[in-house]
């Protein structure tokens, strides 16, 4: 076992679909044992199929909604009873709903919330007793470069905010964390080709692709892999003295505004 994750136990969400199914098949190339869920079961048992196939070690729970505080609970607790303790938890879940300010439902505020940022505090809250008792562990949070900037192409005002709530939360978690070795950092990507994305950045509307996708400074929209190399780096030893960071991985976008 040689790799950058060799010996840890990763918790990663969301891994039936988009990034996260990059994550867990690198993580596992890795070395790392990993601990995926989904809401999606057919995407969730896919990907524990095809980590297998590639000779990882993974285990994925399907059905598995973390929007749900007893259900993040118990899925963390599962993977602790098989592993003893965890090193790594990587909240790459989430999904969202768009509308402007005047068209933004209560129901789809709360649903954006619910499954942006209360996720995140479920799974850290489940997990927190347990790297305290393993001497510690890195949290890796998913933000994204909505929380840093309106825009005008995309009515993102609860996305930007549950996303902004990420990366304050984090912030917090590296002063509560740090005494018992528990670190806690951000990924905050820009537009990345994913199966949430696909569908937008094959037929881009005209004013985000003026605004945003010709403006990129490295010429090119992101993959997964962008994403998922910052967060082998938060995960590793690599990153032993790295607590609340935002890396940023979105070309350049975020300086242009
Ligand atoms: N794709 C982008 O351009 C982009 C940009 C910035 C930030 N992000 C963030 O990166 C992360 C991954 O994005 P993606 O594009 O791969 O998304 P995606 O929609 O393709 O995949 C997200 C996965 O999370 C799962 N999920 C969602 N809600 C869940 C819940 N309540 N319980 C359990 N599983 C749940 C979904 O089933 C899905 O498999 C997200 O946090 C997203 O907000 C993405």
């Amino acid at each position: 076992m040689s790799g950058r994750l060799a010996g840890k136990v990763a918790l990663i969400t969301g891994v039936g679909g988009g990034m996260g199914v990059v994550a867990a098949r690198r993580f596992a190339a890795e070395d790392a044992k990993v601990v995926g869920c989904d809401l999606d079961t057919d995407g969730a048992a896919a990907t524990e199929a095809l980590v297998r196939s590639e000779g990882g070690e993974i285990t994925v729970m399907g059905g598995v909604d973390l929007g749900d505080a007893d259900a993040a609970r118990a899925w963390v607790d599962a993977a602790v009873a098989t592993y003893d303790g965890i090193d790594v938890l990587y909240n790459n879940a989430s999904t969202q709903r768009f509308a402007p300010i005047e068209e933004m439902s209560i129901a789809d505020w709360d649903f954006t919330m619910r499954n942006e940022l209360d996720l995140v505090f479920y799974t850290v809250k489940a997990a927190w007793p347990h790297l305290k008792k393993h001497g510690g562990g890195s949290i890796v949070n998913v933000g994204s470069i909505a929380a840093m900037r309106g825009v005008e192409f995309m009515a993102q005002n609860a996305h930007s905010t549950a996303k902004g709530g990420v990366i304050a939360l984090t912030l917090q978690l590296v002063v509560e964390g740090g005494p018992f070795g528990i670190r806690a950092n951000t990924i905050s990507p820009g537009m990345t080709e994913t199966s949430n994305t696909a569908t937008l950045l094959a037929d881009p509307p005209e004013r985000m692709r003026t605004v945003v996708l010709d403006r990129i400074p490295l010429g090119r929209h992101g993959q997964p892999e962008d994403v998922v190399n910052a967060a082998v780096f938060l995960a590793s030893d690599e990153s032993s003295w790295v607590s609340g960071t935002n890396i940023v991985v979105d070309g350049g976008a975020s300086v242009l505004g």
